[in-house]
């Protein structure tokens, strides 16, 4: 197909698997065409305009042992941290005088009563402190329905659950094999979300082990299907202390992920135009410019750390984390000249809430 083929395949309404496969494989021009078309969707229906979710890293304990994190509960040579409650107010203080306008917290998964009830007062603690003006996004893993519901009272509006890959064999290549690492269980967290009325995030990696183009385009038409609000996704990084580190020789290089992650970016805004698409910190770990190229093809979230320094070092999910060594205040002014480079703009104090959540629910 020559690029004004492509050009006009890119205007369908909708998308078959094979149309995905085919787009998910362009090259140059044609490759160019595709990141011009989801720029100019970018620009009409969500504007140009990025936002800005700080991100608290609350803890690296995690229960579960997922076969490509670094923080998976069976690597040892982790050293494991739990900021305590006062850190995440005052960082959460920060992001609101510093009018981010919403907060992302992230954590490994535990579901103790404990640890549930702790969010609560969490969540009491931060709106207190910041007179209830942060969007609060949570991302703390499988949780029952009950739970969700609590945290959603408690006032938190998305969470972010990612499916890491739709399709279940895929799923269970790069997870343990047990019922706390079962795919349904994943899928129906997620509709528990959808009921309970979270905007609700969700995304996969690119670039593993096993993956095809096919998995991706599925992937892409899973999320239009499932009518997701928001995507985290990204490429995946290997990560030496992990099992799935074996089949490193297998993967595309590093640069090839990061440009397949472009992709994905640019379809799933064509495929769906109002959603939010964050930028994640990973393809930063790629590329220098790596965020700056996602938010050009169709990104509009980004989500800058403010765990507190000390503890920067020890959430490492995959090698070369960027930002490590840096205190918030680097990341806000870093990023600030960092977006002006993509001609976008700031969404300094607006939530940016996703417009596709609130066109379903009227
Ligand atoms: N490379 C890229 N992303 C990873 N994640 C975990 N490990 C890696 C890795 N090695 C992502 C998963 C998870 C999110 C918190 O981080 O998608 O959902
Ligand atoms: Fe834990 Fe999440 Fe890492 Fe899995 S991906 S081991 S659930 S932190
Ligand atoms: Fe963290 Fe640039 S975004 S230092």
């Amino acid at each position: 197909m020559n690029v004004s083929g492509v050009k006009s395949l890119l205007n369908k309404s909708s998308f078959t698997k094979s149309d995905l496969i085919y787009l998910l494989s362009l090259t140059g021009d044609a490759k160019t065409a595709l990141f011009e078309k989801a720029a100019e969707v970018k620009e009409q229906y969500v504007g140009r305009k990025v936002y800005f979710r700080g991100l608290i890293e609350l803890s690296n304990i995690c229960r579960k042992n997922c076969l490509y994190c670094g923080i998976r509960s069976g690597n040892s040579k982790v050293s494991r941290y739990n900021l305590d409650d006062e850190e995440v107010v005052e960082t959460a203080k920060f992001a609101w005088q510093s009018k981010y306008a919403s907060l992302a917290i992230q954590t490994g998964e535990l579901n103790s009563n404990d640890f549930i009830e702790r969010i609560n007062n969490l969540l009491d603690k931060i709106n207190k402190a910041t007179n209830n003006e942060l969007g609060i996004t949570l991302s703390l893993g499988e949780q029952t329905e009950e739970t969700y519901q609590e945290w959603f009272d408690k006032g938190a509006i998305r969470y972010l659950l990612r499916i890491e890959s739709s399709n279940k064999d895929l799923y269970h290549k790069i997870h343990p094999n047990n019922l706390l690492h079962d795919y349904d269980t994943r899928l129906n967290c997620l509709k528990s979300l959808q009921r309970i009325g979270y905007q609700v995030g969700s995304g996969v990696m690119i670039g593993l082990p096993f993956q095809t183009l096919e998995h991706l385009a599925e992937d892409l038409l899973w999320m239009q299907e499932f009518d997701i609000d928001m995507v985290g996704m990204g490429p995946y990084v290997e990560h030496p202390d992990t099992p799935l580190f074996e089949y490193s020789n297998t993967l595309l290089p590093l640069q090839e992920r990061l440009d397949l992650s472009l992709k994905m970016y640019a379809l799933l805004r064509i495929l769906m135009k109002d959603i939010n698409i964050a930028a994640p910190t990973a393809l930063q770990a790629i590329d220098p410019l790596g965020r700056e190229k996602a938010i050009k093809v169709g990104a509009n979230v980004i989500m800058p750390n403010i765990t507190p320094g000390i503890y920067r070092n020890n959430y490492k999910l995959y090698e070369n984390k960027p930002c490590v060594d840096d205190a918030a205040d680097d990341c806000k002014s870093c990023l600030e000249a960092r977006i002006q480079l993509t001609g976008d703009e700031i969404g300094f104090g607006e939530q940016g809430n996703s417009k596709h959540y609130y066109k379903k629910i009227r």
